[in-house]
């Protein structure tokens, strides 16, 4: 236990105190270059700003994070996986993911924070305020992990987030809002081929809440059986319960690593995430004539396999022609039927990812993609049989004070920061509908991510979760 713990911290005056850092960056910037051990000038500047005499403040600036604590964690959560480490598979409703879930409940519960699961399994841990009327500031993220995987990838914002209210505990801070963390139910569409099922339930989507009663997976085993196989929904109807009204949450920050490279390139600590690109997906079959390798000749063949690789290169021009670094399409899938070497493609099917910050911009180049599906199975003779936008999410954009929260949190606490996109998204983006949000990147190695080789260092680590409680603070007190 490598912490120090302050001995007061006067909370009606701290409750003054922050906010002012909230509107003085240079108040802020002042404070921060006083070394931790000389309150005393510290409380000086403080003092002649604000006029009032105040307490210990700035202890919090000098916090520090239950490192030793926070490794063991993470170590002892990725031991929860149906593969060897160093990779990790948690698969939404198995045995390891509910064994995993008790670990988390305990360590929610060590914290002080009363627990409380949803229908699906989203578990939320409430830190009640001093004003627990309004409404809460809550933070978190997922813990499922894909197959082969590695232990970072969301687990950094339900553990990090833990150990920010462990920290803010320490130091003797009193919410005002209420502090809650939610764990997300199953972000990965690794078992019912829907991503981010818990986020997008609490947000209210009507469609999700009608296929689920249809939903299976691969081994036809139903949504709502393996939901009851691991405690959940336990009465088929109140899977709807799950809906959070809009007003819920006075702001949703999340934690996570960034996934990609910029931020280790560059040497920053903190990325800012301004908006989160929004996919949409599409699934293709073109059905043609198929037939003899060697037997049809050229001019009689209605390839549908060829159909399908056009269209792979109108996705790819189509993309380019938006002119913006941000629009990105993928052909991901591209399946060939019946795929023997000496039969000419008689079925193809393709599924495309295609991305944006900007929807309508997304939603055109889906448009075009439409056109050019028609355009190439006319002058291919064969038949478009499925066109079909499987999702079409709306990108998010973070609420404005909560990016000032994070960028002033990074700077009391002497850290590099820069604002940026997030390509990859998250329960953010379904939180984003029904609360303002925010969400804090840290450096991953070489941006690794869904392969056992992700990692982020403990230093990194450390510091999302002092911005995390930072942001906390100020949130909560606002
Ligand atoms: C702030 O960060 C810079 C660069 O990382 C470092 O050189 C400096 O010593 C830090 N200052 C304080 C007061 O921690
Ligand atoms: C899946 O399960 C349902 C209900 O138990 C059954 O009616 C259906 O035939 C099964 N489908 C497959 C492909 O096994
Ligand atoms: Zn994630």
């Amino acid at each position: 236990m490598s912490w120090v713990k302050p001995s007061c911290w006067n909370t009606s005056l701290l409750m003054v105190v922050l906010p002012l850092f909230l509107l003085s960056p240079l108040f802020s910037f002042r404070l921060v270059r006083c070394d931790a051990d000389h309150f005393g000038s510290a409380f000086k500047i403080m003092e002649e700003f604000s006029g009032y005499p105040v307490g210990e403040p700035d202890a919090l600036l000098s916090l520090s994070v239950g490192t030793d604590d926070l490794l063991k964690q993470i170590d002892e959560l990725a031991a929860f996986s149906d593969t060897p480490a160093p990779s990790v598979t948690r698969v939404i409703y198995t045995d390891k993911d509910v064994a995993a879930r008790r670990y988390v409940k305990n360590l929610m519960k060590g914290a002080g924070l009363s627990v409380r699961e949803d229908a699906v399994g989203n578990i939320f841990g409430r830190w009640v305020g001093s004003e627990p009327d309004l409404p809460a500031v809550a933070t978190g993220s997922h813990m499922d992990a894909i197959p082969y995987s590695g232990k970072y990838d969301g687990v950094v914002g339900v553990l990090g987030a833990i150990e920010a209210i462990n920290v803010l505990r320490r130091y003797g801070f009193k919410p005002k809002r209420s502090l809650e963390i939610v764990l997300f139910t199953s972000e990965e569409p690794t078992r019912f081929g829907i991503s981010c099922l818990g986020s997008r339930l609490l947000a209210g989507s009507e469609e999700l809440l009608k296929s689920l009663k249809s939903t299976v997976d691969a081994q036809n085993i139903s949504f709502l059986d393996a939901a009851r196989y691991a405690g959940y929904a336990q009465d088929q109807d109140d899977i709807s319960s799950v809906v959070l009204k809009k007003g819920t949450y006075a702001s949703f920050v999340e934690l996570h690593i960034e996934q990609g490279p910029i931020l280790e390139e560059e040497g920053t600590s903190i990325g800012i995430v301004t908006a989160i690109a929004a996919p949409a997906s599409i699934k293709v079959d073109f059905e043609g004539g198929g037939g003899h390798a060697g037997a049809v000749l050229m001019p009689n063949r209605n390839d549908a396999g060829l159909a399908a690789a056009e269209l792979a290169l109108a996705v790819e021009k189509h993309v380019l022609e938006s002119g913006s670094i941000d629009t990105v399409g993928t052909v991901g899938i591209l399946d060939l039927h019946p795929g023997a070497i000496n039969s000419i493609p008689s079925k193809a099917h393709l599924e495309i990812d295609t991305r944006d910050i900007d929807e309508g911009r997304r939603n055109e180049v889906i448009k075009k993609i439409h056109q050019s599906a028609f355009r190439i199975a006319n002058n291919r003779g064969v038949k478009l049989s499925e066109f079909k936008i499987v999702n079409q999410d709306p990108p998010a954009l973070s609420d404005e004070s909560i990016i000032r929260a994070m960028e002033i949190a990074s700077t009391e606490l002497n850290l590099s920061r820069k604002l940026m996109i997030s390509r990859a998204y998250h329960d953010s983006l379904f939180m984003a509908r029904i609360s303002p949000m925010g969400m804090i990147f840290i450096p991953c190695y070489k941006g690794y991510s869904h392969k056992p080789e992700e990692y982020s260092s403990m230093e990194d680590i450390a510091n999302g979760v002092k911005v995390l409680a930072l942001t906390l603070v100020k949130l909560s007190l606002t």
